[in-house]
């Protein structure tokens, strides 16, 4: 953190909101137990089944995904087992982590802001996932959960600064990146902030790791820095679609394709769910 110009009320109502943060406002216990499950790379359709079917809300809006034109076979679903089975395990993992922090984070951004935190996260996670499969990194499931969340702190940004991406992005240049503006402004940026977070919601380790570093890849432990360093990337392919120094994102551009296909399915699903009630 940086100790000058900032003014120290706005830095602490910001360390304030990530302490209180929650991911939904009701139910905690379940939303706790859904993140582990999801979190949790051992976890099976039955363990997400019997959890899931403790939350009416969340049980139908994943009947509707399954019903939806991307999951639909031919027939209509009505039993929440057949839908997580034909969504399947993994792509089940995601959109239920996607359903449960959008219901929790639509009331407190507005539908700018949340849209281009989506858009960003969604993109940056199949990004990160496909380079993670590719370059046989890690777990790819891991990577794309890790990715969906590494910018969980600018929350925090969004919901108590007026203008936060303009703030920022009018100071940014090529020698001054975002964390360092924020924490000329704020005295603290988003990783910290989003650190905080992931320590509240006791996310595994290796999620941490890419919610606190994703920036500065080299300051996190050996064990995860290869998870790390894929979401740094994943994140510079948002921005520029230039290889600029990094050979992995050779990888993504050959993937580009399949990662804005599935980037538009996961908005629309989203879309429908929580803005076509
Ligand atoms: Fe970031
Ligand atoms: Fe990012």
């Amino acid at each position: 953190m940086n100790d000058n110009l900032f003014d120290k009320s706005i830095q602490e109502r910001l360390l304030n909101k990530a302490f209180e943060i929650k991911i939904a406002p009701s139910l905690k216990c379940l939303v706790d137990r859904i993140i582990f499950l999801i979190t949790d790379p051992n976890s099976s359709i039955n363990d997400i089944y019997k959890i899931l079917y403790q939350d009416p809300a969340l049980s139908a809006k994943i009947l509707s995904i399954a019903n939806s034109a991307y999951y639909n076979r031919g027939y209509p679903i009505y039993d929440l087992h057949q839908a997580l089975m034909n969504i399947g395990l993994e792509e089940t993992k995601n959109v239920i982590l996607c359903l449960t922090l959008m219901n929790g984070l639509k009331d407190k951004l507005k539908f700018k802001d949340l849209f281009r935190f989506w858009n960003h996260s969604l993109f940056v996670a199949t990004s990160a996932r496909v380079l993670t499969e590719k370059t046989l990194d890690g777990n790819p499931q891991i990577a794309y959960i890790g990715a969906l969340l590494h910018d969980i702190g600018k929350i925090v940004f969004y919901s108590e600064i007026e203008d936060y991406d303009r703030q920022i992005n009018d100071l940014i240049s090529n020698e001054k990146e975002k964390c360092t503006v924020e924490n000329e402004i704020f005295g603290i940026d988003h990783q910290e902030i989003g650190y905080i977070i992931a320590k509240k919601w006791k996310l595994p380790d290796a999620i941490t790791a890419m919610i606190k570093y994703h920036h500065n890849f080299e300051f996190s432990n050996e064990k995860e820095q290869m998870l790390v360093k894929n979401t740094m990337i994943a994140d510079n392919f948002f921005y520029c679609k230039e290889t600029n120094g990094y050979p992995e994102k050779l990888i993504l551009l050959n993937e580009k394709n399949n990662i804005d296909s599935e980037l538009e399915k996961n908005m629309e699903l989203l879309n429908i769910i929580t803005y076509a009630k």
